[in-house]
C-alpha cells in the first residue's frame, strides 16, 4: 500500500504550531479606531443601534485617545457631529475652525503626540442639512466640482486643526487631486490623502448614519460604487494613486475582499479597508441573540480582510481587540 506523506493536518495539531504557521496576524498598530466627536455633549451619547459604540464629549474623546495611545493602536479616524442648528445647505460647520471636527481634532492631537495618527474625515454630509456629501444643484443633484472646493478648504482647515491624514470619503470624481492641490498650495505638501476609493453605496451605513444624525433622505447611489461592479473599484484606486492618494481604501470590507484583494494586488501604496458599521452591528446583533461566539467571529472578520491584502484596517473593534491581543488570548 502506498501512504500519500501530504497531510495538511500535521500543521493544525497544536496551538503553538498554528500560531508559528499563521501567514497573516493582527496586531494593534494596523488598526485604527473611528471616532465619533458630538458638538455640545458633556457625556459621551449611546449609539442604539451600534452596542458599545457613543457619540464622545470632548473629555471621553480624550480619554479613548489616550487609551488607545496606551494600547499601540496605529491611529484613529474622527467624525464631527455638529448641532443640528448648525447645519445648512453648503456644510459651513465642517469649514469652521471651531467647528466640532476641529476642535475634536486639536483635543486629540494634544492628548496623542506622536503616539498615534490623528485621521479627519473629509466629507459634507456630518454637516449639511439636506445629509448629502456635497453640494447641490438648483435641480438636487451632487453638484460634483462645487462640492470639491468645499473639500479643498475643509482639507485645508483640517489639516490647521493638526490632523495626520485626511480621510476622503465623499466619492466625487477628481477629489484628491482637488484637495492635494488645496494641501500644497497652503503649506501643507507633507500631509498625507487617505482616498477611500473603492467605497460602495447600499445598505451598509444604516448604523453611521444613526451616529452622526445623519439627515439623508434618499440614497447616495449617484455617487458611491454599485455593489454590481468589482472593477470599477480597482480602477478607482488607481484614479486616485494617480491624484495623489497616499493610501487607498475598500469599504465596507467583509462582502467586498475581492475588490480589496485586487486592489491591494495592484497598488504601489497602503492599502487599507473600513470594517463599516453596518458589519459592526450585525455581528452585535447576532450575539445579543446568543446565535455566534462573538469572541471568535470579530478576529475571524478581521483576519480574513487582512487576509485579502489590508494592510490596516478601520475598525469599531480596535480597542477591543488590542486588549485581547495584550492579554495574549
Ligand atoms: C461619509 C462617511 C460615511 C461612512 C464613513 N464616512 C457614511 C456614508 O457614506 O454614508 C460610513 C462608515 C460606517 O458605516 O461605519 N462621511
Amino acid at each position: 500500500m502506498t501512504v500519500d506523506p501530504i497531510r495538511p493536518r500535521r500543521l493544525r495539531q497544536s496551538a503553538a504550531m498554528r500560531r508559528l504557521v499563521a501567514e497573516t496576524r493582527l496586531h494593534p498598530a494596523e488598526l485604527v479606531l473611528p471616532v465619533f466627536a458630538g458638538e455640545g455633549l458633556t457625556e459621551p451619547r449611546p449609539i442604539a443601534s451600534m452596542p458599545g459604540v457613543v457619540q464622545h464629549s470632548l473629555d471621553s474623546l480624550r480619554a479613548t485617545v489616550a487609551d488607545a495611545a496606551e494600547l499601540g493602536i496605529g491611529g484613529i479616524m474622527l467624525f464631527g457631529v455638529p448641532l443640528d442648528e448648525k447645519k445648512d445647505a453648503v456644510g459651513s460647520a465642517g469649514t469652521d475652525p471651531d467647528g466640532i471636527l476641529q476642535v475634536a481634532t486639536r483635543a486629540a492631537v494634544a492628548e496623542a503626540g506622536d503616539a498615534l495618527v490623528v485621521q479627519t474625515d473629509v466629507c459634507l454630509d456630518e454637516f449639511t442639512d439636506h445629509g448629502h456629501c456635497g453640494v447641490l444643484t438648483a435641480d438636487g443633484l451632487v453638484d460634483n466640482d462645487a462640492t470639491l472646493e468645499r473639500y479643498a478648504e475643509m482639507a485645508v482647515v483640517q489639516a490647521e486643526a493638526g490632523s495626520g491624514l485626511l480621510g476622503l470619503s465623499g466619492m466625487m470624481d477628481h477629489q484628491v487631486a482637488a484637495v492635494r492641490a488645496a494641501l500644497d498650495a497652503s503649506g501643507h505638501e507633507l500631509t498625507p490623502i487617505l482616498a477611500y476609493s473603492g467605497k460602495y453605496s447600499g445598505g451598509w451605513y444604516g448604523p453611521f448614519r444613526e451616529a452622526v444624525q445623519s439627515s439623508l433622505r434618499g440614497d447616495r447611489r449617484a455617487y458611491q460604487l454599485d455593489t454590481a461592479n468589482g472593477r470599477e473599484g480597482v480602477r478607482e484606486a488607481a484614479l486616485d494613486i494617480a491624484e495623489g492618494a497616499d493610501i487607498v481604501m475598500v469599504k465596507p470590507a467583509s462582502h467586498f475582499l475581492d475588490v480589496l484583494a485586487a486592489t491591494s494586488a495592484s497598488s504601489p501604496v497602503p492599502t487599507w479597508a473600513y470594517q463599516v458599521s453596518g458589519e459592526y452591528s450585525m455581528i452585535e446583533a447576532a450575539a445579543a441573540h446568543g446565535w455566534i461566539d462573538r469572541e471568535r467571529l470579530i478576529p475571524d472578520t478581521l483576519l480574513a480582510i487582512k487576509r485579502a491584502g489590508a494592510e490596516a484596517i478601520l475598525t469599531y473593534y480596535a480597542l477591543e481587540v488590542a486588549r485581547t491581543l495584550r492579554a495574549g488570548v
